[in-house]
């Protein structure tokens, strides 16, 4: 049986509403049709496709090497699926840091081409000008503070962010701006819990927590993390609602087993 709730369009002003109302927004990364069928069928109210598909779909070691191309791909395939979450795609390295015209001609690809509605950028104060020229176009970003993956090389670690004064100060200066320029939301990647529930009642727009407590208005987790599919990655924010890499390898080892010793398929699965 279907747990979706009442078919209504999540949309960037549902969001505002919910944080108004105090109703915590549930969010899960997506990048393909399949899961993206399911997510939306649960009545997950936003789906992202994050640059983590470089590590979860394309095997890569970080965020850095995905193309605006691949995350077209996944994005189009998600959109396809969706019909009421409101899907939020991210902006790959190298597409939007430093250039705003280049920013709008990616986010401008990424409309035009996947039917998304909505893109996030990593970065606060520095990025503000491409972010001001994606808004101009009508298109609504949510910002992305704290642990931001696509600077890893520059932070060395993926450890908790903004844990002294100077970082955190930074931080919530940077989610002002972010709201002042016009985003419709901030994602606060791995910071303490505290300093996400001060940024959170410092804004009127929704604060989207990985790894940042509850005291925030919604929580996102890599679709693959949560379910188990990955194995490698345990930090301690993370809680896995499923083993899918032992249930999936223990299915394909009965199907293994059963083509090997003539059990499959059975009279019944034959013509
Ligand atoms: O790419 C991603 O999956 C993300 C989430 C961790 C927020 O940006």
């Amino acid at each position: 049986m279907s747990t979706q709730i009442p078919f209504k369009r999540i949309t960037t002003h549902v969001l505002a509403e919910m944080k108004l109302r105090g109703e915590k927004i549930s969010m899960l990364t997506g990048y393909d049709f399949s899961m993206a069928r399911i997510l939306d069928d649960a009545g997950i109210d936003v789906i992202l496709v994050g640059d983590s598909a470089s590590n979860v779909m394309a095997g890569y070691e970080s965020t850095l090497p995905i193309t605006l191309d691949m995350m077209i791909y996944h994005a189009a395939s998600v959109v396809r699926a969706v019909s009421r979450a409101l899907v939020v795609v991210d902006l790959p390295f190298g597409t939007y840091q430093g250039n705003s015209k280049e920013a709008l001609a990616s986010a401008i690809r990424i409309m035009k081409e996947t039917g998304a509605h909505a893109v996030k950028l990593e970065g606060g104060q520095e990025i503000c000008e491409s972010i001001n020229r994606i808004l101009s176009a009508g298109i609504p970003v949510m910002g992305h503070l704290g642990l931001t993956p696509q600077s890893i090389h520059k932070f060395g670690t993926y450890v908790v962010r903004a844990t002294d004064e100077k970082e955190a100060e930074k931080l919530m200066q940077d989610a002002l701006i972010l709201e002042k320029t016009g985003c419709f939301s901030i994602v606060l990647e791995k910071i303490p819990a505290k300093l996400a529930a001060k940024v959170c009642s410092s804004v009127n727009i929704p604060v989207i927590g990985i790894g940042a407590g509850r005291e925030v208005d919604g929580q996102v987790l890599v679709l693959h993390d949560m379910l188990g599919i990955t194995t490698e990655f345990s930090p301690r924010f993370l809680r896995r609602y499923h083993n899918l890499f032992d249930e999936i390898k223990g299915s394909v080892r009965n199907y293994i087993s059963d083509v090997k010793n003539l059990e499959f398929p059975n009279d019944r699965e034959q013509y």
